[in-house]
């Protein structure tokens, strides 16, 4: 039965060779760790990308209860903890997923830079990882004020003086950030959350597309 919709869609869209091309590309011996148990450092770019799949849908979950306003924030973070079932285990997903994808995203350009596979032809892509190291920074940052309790607004007052001790731009990063100068309030709440869940991630697909597509036109780096 799935066979004959599969060869259907097949016979309209000529899907095979789509996923054929991904699942028969052959990994290179050196980055395989059945063959040199060293070569796990090279699991740590598909891990960071696992662990961003897992804060995307973990994300979109928490959105059906989060309250983006100052004065049902906290409350519906609550809620979502105590009161909805499986609530803890979303929420404790992204909020664990969060440090661990920095850890890993860290480790993999770690890998990067000491096999040198940021070398010729490859030193475009580590720009783009550069742009998603602070993507992904960016998104700590931003999601650590949405559950609106104080040790969010603490932290968010400590980055907010560092991005407004930038020379000559700093108050203008500060005010485009946070909507005002002085207090974080409503404005800030309502950007922070605008930020983390339409212009990060949308900024993130981008790149991680230009990443892979990369990868794949160059291939993976030779062994040492
Ligand atoms: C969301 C963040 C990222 C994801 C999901 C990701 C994913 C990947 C994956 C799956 C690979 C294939 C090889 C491997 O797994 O080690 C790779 C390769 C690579 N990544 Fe990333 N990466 C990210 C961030 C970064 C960062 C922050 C840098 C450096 C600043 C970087 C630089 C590179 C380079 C230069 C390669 C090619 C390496 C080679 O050919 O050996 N990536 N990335």
């Amino acid at each position: 039965m799935l066979n004959r919709i599969y060869d259907w869609i097949d016979d309209r869209m000529d899907i095979t060779p789509i996923w054929r091309d991904v699942a028969d590309h052959e990994v290179p011996e050196h980055v395989n760790p059945a063959y040199h148990f060293s070569a796990f450092v090279y699991c740590f770019g598909g891990l960071t990308f696992f662990i961003v799949v897992i804060q995307i849908i973990s994300g979109m979950f928490l959105t059906m209860y989060y309250v983006p306003d100052i004065v049902n924030a906290w409350e519906s973070v609550y809620y979502l903890q105590n009161e909805v079932a499986a609530g803890v285990i979303v929420r404790g997903m992204h909020h664990w997923g969060a440090s661990l994808v920095v850890v890993m995203i860290f480790l993999h350009t770690l890998r990067v830079f000491f096999t040198g596979a940021y070398k010729a032809p490859r030193e475009l892509n580590w720009v783009v990882g550069v742009l998603l190291f602070l993507v992904i920074l960016g998104l700590a940052f931003t999601g650590y004020l949405l559950p609106w309790d104080m040790k969010a607004l603490f932290a968010t007052r400590v980055g907010l003086d560092i991005a407004a001790s930038v020379p000559f731009i700093g108050d203008w990063i500060q005010t485009l950030l946070a909507g005002d100068e002085e207090i974080i309030g409503a404005q800030t709440l309502a950007r922070f959350f605008a930020i983390h869940v339409f212009f990060l991630p949308a900024a993130l697909f981008v790149l991680m597309a230009v990443h892979f597509i990369m990868i794949r036109r160059q291939g993976i780096a030779g062994p040492l």
